[in-house]
């Protein structure tokens, strides 16, 4: 089958990126209503249980590309085995200001500073009420710009709360770069009091609706090993059902001298894998199998996938990737984990 991304990528390009983020998910979703699916291929790869959950595949796609679950059937569509939504706040709000969105292309690198823009969380859960997928969907929750830090907790509690009867899992995003102080809630300080209080109320919430649904901490790469070992040591203490590691970074290692290089934002893609990929591994030493690990972080190829998996993770994520390289990404991915050429 012919490669359409290819072809459509320099377009895609000639568009300011927030534009062309809008245009190519509106495109996929007419797309998928009128059956059209020139992006879906055919290769399946090996099914996994994690967190309790069958995965029909361990490639799914990353938070904060359909923040709202606006584009959840376009999105299966591709060929994802899960899809995870988000970051919703419990009140809509705007973000940054624009431009907040930018390629590095020399670097197949983004950085962003979007800042949880979101329609608020009732909005995401009108939208995943009329959605077709019935595939592993995880919920990405955070706190809303003007909540303070110390109150941030009360924000995840009310995402907990309304999105849980919807979710498959449940991310708690204390990992973002661009809310001030969030990523504050990783402390030592901080860390063991935020899951503390969101066990308990998982606790309430499985009696209520009869259902478990698990909850995965997503991180920053921006660690110490010793802040590493601090947070996998809560992990484990409180049963965190997963770690997602990880989100973007503040580091501009390997883009350096490009444009664009010192926006402020976090970086993805490809100059964070190798970060990415130690910070799983790291985990992995700490919390075995006890605590599973699903990465994300610059994963640009299958050998790229691999190398998550080879480090300790269970599942991986997809973001930039997708936005350098088109879906085909993920059967590029399949092929092999399954060992096909
Ligand atoms: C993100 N990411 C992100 N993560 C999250 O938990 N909530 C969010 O709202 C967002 N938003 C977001 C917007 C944009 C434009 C980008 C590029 C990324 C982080 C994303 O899910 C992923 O963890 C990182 O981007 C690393 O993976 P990639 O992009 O290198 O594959």
């Amino acid at each position: 089958m012919a490669d359409f991304y290819r072809l459509l990528r320099p377009l895609a390009f000639a568009l300011e990126p927030e534009v062309a983020h809008h245009a190519a998910l509106g495109a996929a979703r007419i797309a998928e209503r009128f059956g059209i699916k020139p992006f879906a291929y055919t290769v399946k790869t090996r099914p996994v249980r994690v967190m309790g959950l069958d995965f029909p595949s361990p490639v799914g796609l990353a938070a904060g590309l359909d923040k709202n679950g606006e584009y959840i059937d376009a999105l299966a569509a591709l060929g994802f085995g899960f899809i995870e939504i988000g970051t919703i706040t419990p009140r809509p709000q705007s973000g940054n200001p624009k431009p907040r969105l930018f390629r590095l292309p020399e670097a197949e690198a983004i950085i962003n500073r979007m800042g949880f823009n979101n329609h608020g969380v009732d909005a995401l859960i009108a939208n995943v009420k009329r959605a077709r997928y019935r595939g592993i969907l995880g919920i990405n929750i955070g706190k809303n710009f003007d909540t303070p830090i110390e109150k941030a907790v009360d924000d995840y509690l009310y995402c907990l709360r309304r999105v849980y009867p919807y979710a498959s899992y449940i991310t708690v995003n204390i990992s973002s770069p661009n809310t001030a102080n969030l990523r504050q809630l990783q402390s030592e300080a901080m860390i063991g009091g935020l899951l503390e209080r969101l066990k308990e109320e998982q606790r309430r919430l499985i009696d209520t609706h009869q259902r478990y649904v698990p909850l995965a901490v997503k991180i920053a790469p921006d660690m110490t090993d010793e802040q590493i070992v601090v947070i996998s040591e809560a992990f484990l203490q409180y049963k965190v059902d997963a770690v997602i590691a990880t989100n973007t970074t503040i580091s501009r290692q390997g883009v350096e001298n490009l444009a664009d290089a010192d926006q402020q934002g976090g970086l993805s893609g490809a100059p964070l894998m190798q970060r990415s990929t130690e910070v799983v591994r790291q985990l992995h030493r700490i919390l075995g199998e006890e605590v599973p690990i699903i990465a994300a972080g610059g994963i640009m190829s299958g050998a790229d996938a691999l190398a998550k998996i080879n480090a300790g993770a269970k599942l991986v994520q997809l973001y930039t990737g997708l936005i350098y390289r088109g879906p085909k990404l993920i059967n590029d991915i399949y092929k092999v984990l399954c060992g096909v050429h």
